[in-house]
């Protein structure tokens, strides 16, 4: 399988809406999905965080970050990628690279396609000469223990191997370790409206030091 990764542009939109659309089926709410103001917003403001990954010429996945100076405070989805414009919360003298998204196609996963990804997210914290990249990890096998394990027992288990989740499961995969849960970080039924922050320290950062 041939996967290639290159920023997205506006001329993207429709095939990023298509692979949005199967990726966050309901009861993920519609109106989160990416709008063309959204798109046209991060190739303007920071293109290297805006990418796309093909396979055999399809797309078949996205991912988008942008730049913040980390405190580790707990925050929201809406506050960090503001509202997914990224226009006022980009801070192209920061510290981390934050990813705001990450979904592949149903039908193209579980052959690489994130990973190649993270890789080119990796390769960027390395080429910016960041400490970290970090994100707010869904976690959509959640609502199925809820009632019988907090959060953060459940994100144990998850990180032990004993439960696997669909998007944390590949993160620690990818070498994110979970630094903490946050609360009401997204409209998102299956997580219970919770995310994981999750972090990779860059190696070449001398100074790596853990928020968590
Ligand atoms: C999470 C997601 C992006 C993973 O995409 P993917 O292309 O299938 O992942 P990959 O094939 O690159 O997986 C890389 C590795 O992680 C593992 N992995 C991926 N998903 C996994 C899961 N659910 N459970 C266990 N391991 C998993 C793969 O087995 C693979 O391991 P290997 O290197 O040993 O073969 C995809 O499931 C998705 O789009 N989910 C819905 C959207 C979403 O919620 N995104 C997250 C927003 S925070």
């Amino acid at each position: 399988m041939d996967i290639r990764v290159r920023p997205y542009t506006l001329d993207d939109f429709e095939a990023l809406l298509t692979v949005q659309r199967e990726a966050f089926p309901p009861p993920f709410p519609e109106e989160l999905l990416w709008n063309r103001e959204q798109i046209a917003a991060h190739v303007e403001v920071f293109p290297e965080g805006a990418m796309v990954a093909e396979v055999d010429g399809i797309i078949a996945g996205s991912a988008t970050s942008l730049i913040v100076r980390f405190t580790g405070e707990p925050h929201t989805w809406a506050e960090v990628a503001d509202d997914g414009y990224i226009r006022r919360s980009h801070q192209p003298d920061g510290d981390s690279l934050y990813g705001i998204d990450l979904c592949v196609r149903p039908s193209f996963r579980g052959h690489g396609v994130a990973q190649a990804l993270y890789e080119a997210r990796k390769n960027l914290v390395r080429s910016l000469g960041l400490k970290r990249l970090i994100a707010g990890c869904r976690i959509p096998g959640f609502h199925r223990y809820a009632g019988s394990m907090t959060a953060e027992e459940y994100v144990q288990k998850v990180v032990q191997g004993e439960l696997k989740d669909l998007v944390l499961s590949f993160m620690v995969k990818q070498g994110l370790k979970p630094v903490q849960v946050m609360d009401d970080y997204l409209e998102d039924e299956e997580s219970m409206n919770k995310a994981v922050l999750v972090e990779w320290l860059n190696p070449d950062d001398k100074e790596g030091k853990k928020i968590g």
